[in-house]
């Protein structure tokens, strides 16, 4: 069997990598930039799992074909999970990754290496081809460093220590990066969702 899946997203980057994760035969993947009509869905929930329920929602509803869309962000035990949902927009509405890490690390000034405790989340909401709704979580685990490491400069890779390997996700090739990160661990469970319905 085949079909055609929805992925929720605008950025041309973030397609093209879930777009290598998601290879499978009979499985064609559209992006929103790939559709007509699409309709403005603003990101105003308060968890990973409302914000990403709002945009497969509205999507399904407005196509009525299998979509998936996602959320992410950090949390940082000390800051109480913060930025959170908030992490792209952290330092403002119009933040830079720059921008965004250099908040984190000014609120977390003086604070000692154990309690620098934080997680990437990936919460994806999958609206199958029966219409049946699926939430998959992907985590990763590590400390926020005390300085910049790598030459990643995507979001808060630089300061993202991965302790399995002792080095920032900016020191890591992105293959293993994506191997090990919160997308790629949701992605594999999604992945082996998809493959009921081919
Ligand atoms: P999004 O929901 O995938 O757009 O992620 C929201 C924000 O979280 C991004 O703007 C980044 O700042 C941050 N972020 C998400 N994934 C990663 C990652 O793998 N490494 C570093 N930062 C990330």
């Amino acid at each position: 069997m085949s079909f055609e899946l929805i992925v929720a997203t605008t950025n041309r980057e973030k397609f093209v990598e879930i777009s290598d994760y998601l290879k499978l035969d009979g499985l064609k993947l559209i992006p929103l930039f790939g559709l007509s009509d699409v309709p403005e869905i603003e990101e105003t929930g308060f968890t990973f799992l409302e914000n990403a329920t709002l945009k497969a929602e509205t999507i399904y509803k407005r196509y009525k074909k299998p979509v998936f869309a996602d959320d992410t962000g950090l949390c940082v035990d000390y800051l109480n999970g913060m930025p959170g949902v908030f992490s792209a927009r952290f330092a403002g509405p119009n933040a830079t990754y720059e921008q965004n890490r250099k908040k984190l690390m000014k609120l977390l000034e003086g604070v000692p290496f154990n309690r620098r405790r934080a997680y990437f989340i990936t919460q994806i909401v999958f609206f199958d081809p029966d219409g049946k709704r699926h939430a998959i979580e992907g985590r990763v685990n590590g400390f926020i460093t005390e300085e910049e490491r790598g030459s990643g400069i995507f979001g808060y890779d630089p300061v993202f220590l991965y302790p399995p390997m002792g080095r920032t996700f900016a020191e890591l090739p992105v293959r293993i990066k994506n191997r090990v990160s919160h997308r790629g661990r949701a992605l594999s469970v999604l992945k082996e969702m998809l493959k009921q319905w081919l």
